[in-house]
């Protein structure tokens, strides 16, 4: 059993995604699944989730692989790794996304369709041993430190001998940093300083307060795995913000994310925004 303040942040994070995926438009998805190679191709290059989450030739690694994507969310990722080639189970809390994934199984050729699995992933049945790979993308730091515990269990019973998981979650290592950004109001976000505001817009918010540190990330995997593999992304491409005109925002990624990679490791860890988490051989 969970305490209060997990369940209450599952219920949390249920009301916010049932009505935020009301609205997803199936036709964007099957434009991407029909030409997911030319996509990739795209949006590896400038945007900072698929950059992480197709790292060290990731596209080659889902062909025909047995995939559990946790947190699946509007199934863009689901769907990519389903039109090239894997067999895909998705989960999430929400009944949208498996609303999203019938809509799309009859709307596409998959090899494998996508299968849901309906609800918190914690009540789920799963059989052991029988995954290749565990995926999330922006997934574990919706978790309590509680959740995320029992969450790293079942993943490690679920998932075959020589398999994996791999994880794309904001990277927090620099508290001045994150400071700083909670300060920045963003639409849907009032400004920390917006003492009053800010605590009502959090008490709605599925995010619960935990560490999102690389470090974090590194110990957790080392409890469960043989191999971890932290990369930080997002160091100078964080800047993007300062150029609101779309064709130079993506020119500025672009250019950012070729040239972070030149950059120390110490200091990518230290100012990146978003890591790709790299767990293999559970133990
Ligand atoms: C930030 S969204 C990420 C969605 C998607 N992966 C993406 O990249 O857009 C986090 C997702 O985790 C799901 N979620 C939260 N708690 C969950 C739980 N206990 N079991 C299954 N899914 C959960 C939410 O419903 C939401 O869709």
């Amino acid at each position: 059993m969970l305490s209060p303040t997990s369940d209450d942040n599952t219920t949390k994070n249920k009301q916010h995604y049932d009505k935020r995926y009301a609205k997803i438009d199936i036709s964007k998805i099957l434009k991407i699944v029909e030409n997911v190679d030319k996509y990739l191709d795209e949006v590896t290059v400038v945007d900072t989730s698929w950059v992480c989450m197709y790292s060290r030739n990731f596209r080659e690694e889902v062909k025909g692989k047995k995939i559990l994507e946790l947190g699946c969310g509007n199934c863009y990722n689901a769907a990519v790794m389903a039109a090239l080639g894997a067999e895909v189970y998705a989960n999430d809390i929400s009944d949208k996304s498996g609303a999203i994934i019938e809509a799309l199984n009859a709307k596409t050729n998959f090899k494998y369709p996508i299968k849901y699995l309906k609800g918190d992933f914690l009540k789920i049945e799963l059989l052991p041993n029988d995954f290749d790979l565990v995926v999330g993308k922006a997934f574990l730091h919706h978790l309590t430190h509680e959740q995320e515990s029992e969450f790293m269990k079942k993943i490690v019973a679920s998932l075959k001998p020589e398999g994996g998981a791999r994880f794309v979650e904001p990277a927090v290592n620099n508290l001045i940093l994150d400071k700083l950004r909670w300060m920045i109001p963003v639409p849907g976000r009032p400004s920390s300083l917006n003492i009053k505001k800010f605590k009502e817009w959090q008490a709605n918010d599925p995010h619960p307060i935990r560490d999102n540190s690389g470090k974090h990330y590194k110990a957790l995997g080392n409890n469960s795995f043989k191999e971890v593999a932290i990369e930080s992304v997002g160091s100078i491409e964080r800047l993007h913000r300062l150029f609101p005109n779309v064709k130079w925002n993506r020119k500025f990624r672009f250019h950012a994310l070729k040239f972070e990679r030149l950059l120390p490791k110490f200091i990518l860890n230290k100012f990146a925004r978003t890591q790709t988490i790299i767990y293999k051989f559970p133990r």
